[in-house]
């Protein structure tokens, strides 16, 4: 079982990020149901009414993971949309096509790249959307500035993001379950306590909603909101490419 992670002194984030999501990605799934106590679906649902997507849209899912929510994006796209989806770990993509292959869909298509550094023109699509991904990139308002790139005018960004709830008493026992339970899940389904003590450090070290709405109204978004869900644990952000 592996205990310590580097520190961060010792890899970049980027690197740090990928060896996580690379030896976690076959337990990724049944470890998010059991961490969220399988509320991550009502969340991603959430996320994907706020995208407010048409049938024939284009979509891009970003830091996708397992592929999750680029599964529902495709069904709300339909056949004649596209849902293009990139994330850096191979391990966490590979889950992803096996599981593609599978529902046999033909308007998925699943890229290795980073965030940061998309391989798309500018203006290239309808929606965006980024689920658990802004607390892990290296930077998260380089990272808008290049979704920002990437999206369409007039086209809408949807993030989806673990955050710290403000009222006391919840903050306090969410501070506890992410101390004790987390790591614990981690050490007994994943064998890996420190990619789930990185979880807990990410969330803890992320900035607040209003710091992230902030940065959305920065990086040239329009109509910018943020909804708190689960009295706060979860925030969904949203806005408009002018
Ligand atoms: C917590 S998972 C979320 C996966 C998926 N969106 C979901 O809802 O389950 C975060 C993902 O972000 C990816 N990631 C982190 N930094 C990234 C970056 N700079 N560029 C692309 N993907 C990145 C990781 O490899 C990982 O698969």
């Amino acid at each position: 079982m592996i205990n310590e992670y580097p520190s961060h002194q010792e890899v970049s984030k980027e690197q740090l990020v990928q060896t996580i999501f690379d030896s976690i990605a076959n337990q990724y799934d049944i470890i998010n149901n059991l961490m969220s106590f399988g509320l991550h679906h009502a969340w991603r649902k959430f996320l994907i009414n706020q995208t407010e997507l048409k049938q024939g849209q284009l979509v891009l899912d970003v830091c996708c993971g397992t592929g999750s929510v680029t599964f529902d994006l495709a069904a709300k796209v339909g056949n004649n949309g596209q849902v293009i989806a990139v994330d850096l770990s191979s391990k966490m993509l590979s889950i992803a096509e096996s599981k593609l292959a599978q529902k046999k869909l033909s308007n998925i298509q699943f890229i290795k790249a980073n965030a940061l550094y998309l391989p798309f023109p500018e203006n290239t699509f309808d929606c965006l959307t980024i689920a658990y991904g802004l607390r892990n990139v290296a930077n998260i308002q380089l990272a808008l500035s290049e979704l920002h790139r990437v999206i369409k005018p007039g086209g809408k960004i949807v993030s989806l993001e673990m955050t710290t709830p403000i009222i006391p008493v919840i903050k306090e026992v969410y501070n506890y379950y992410l101390k004790s339970w987390v790591p614990w899940i981690g050490s007994k389904i994943a064998r890996n306590r420190w990619a789930y003590q990185y979880l807990n450090e990410s969330i803890r070290n992320f900035p607040s909603s209003e710091t992230i709405l902030h940065f959305f109204d920065q990086t040239g978004f329009i109509n910018t909101k943020c909804f708190k869900l689960c009295f706060g644990i979860v925030a969904v952000h949203s806005g408009i490419k002018p």
